[in-house]
């Protein structure tokens, strides 16, 4: 199944939409919150609603193969959102999610449920409202992580910004982080699916974050915005 990728009125015109994609431990996260930081953006980091998701139909015992349990499963979830500072936070049923998302068992199975048709289209929506929640409370703008922001859920962003390590770095970085994770498996899943896999998107900006420190790549992509005509937000 292919979700809709094009052009829709959520976001450019109205609120300018920074989209960050990259694959594990590229650096999107440090980025996309120090962006939203200068620039006063709301910062949404797509790939824990995937990991909340994962943790409630791994609490319900769904199996990503079992496309009628996983249905049956979101149909009972009650989606939200809490801003705190300049993050907004997915709510699932009421409850926001802390390191619970960050274990093994997560990052082990969440491609495999990431890359169901029906995860995908039951979380379109909700991520393309948050440019509204992002108006609604008085931020310039979005700035929001993932895989696929660029290439399906604002495929109009006025800024496209797609960052790349190498393997080696990025498995660096997230053992730095005390973190166990099976990055390349994960890319070669998030790539390889049929729906909204891993992509460049097309005229995105990539950046090469392997050489750089998380400083100097966070200063070339607010070059980007500022030369693209956003202002920082004043101190
Ligand atoms: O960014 P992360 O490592 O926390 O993302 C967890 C998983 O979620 C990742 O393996 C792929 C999936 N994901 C996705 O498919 N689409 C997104 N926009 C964000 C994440």
């Amino acid at each position: 199944m292919d979700l809709p990728s094009t052009p829709s009125n959520h976001s450019p015109g109205r609120l300018p939409v920074v989209a960050i994609d990259g694959g594990a431990a590229s650096g999107k996260s440090t980025t996309a919150q120090a962006l939203a930081r200068m620039f006063h953006l709301l910062h949404v980091d797509t790939g824990s609603h995937y990991r909340a998701l994962t943790h409630c139909l791994l609490q319900a015992k769904v199996a990503p193969e079992d496309e009628a349990a996983v249905n049956s499963a979101l149909g009972k979830l009650s989606l939200g959102t809490r801003v705190d500072g300049h993050e907004a936070r997915i709510e699932i049923d009421g409850h926001v999610f802390g390191d619970e998302l960050r274990g093994e068992a997560i990052n082990q199975a969440v491609s495999r449920f990431a890359a169901l048709p029906a995860v995908r289209s039951f979380l379109l929506p909700y991520q393309r409202g948050l440019a509204g929640t992002a108006a609604g409370r008085g931020f310039r703008g979005l700035a929001m992580e993932g895989r696929d922001i660029g290439s399906v859920i604002f495929p109009d962003a006025p800024f496209r910004l797609f960052l790349e390590a190498d393997p080696t770095t990025r498995a660096r970085r997230r053992a730095g982080q005390g973190q166990t994770d099976t990055i390349g498996e994960r890319d070669r899943l998030d790539s390889s699916r049929a729906t909204a896999p891993l992509v460049r998107p097309p005229g995105a900006t990539v950046i090469d974050t392997t050489h750089l420190t998380l400083g100097e790549v966070v200063e070339a992509a607010a070059e980007i915005l500022r030369q693209g005509g956003l202002a920082p937000a004043a101190a």
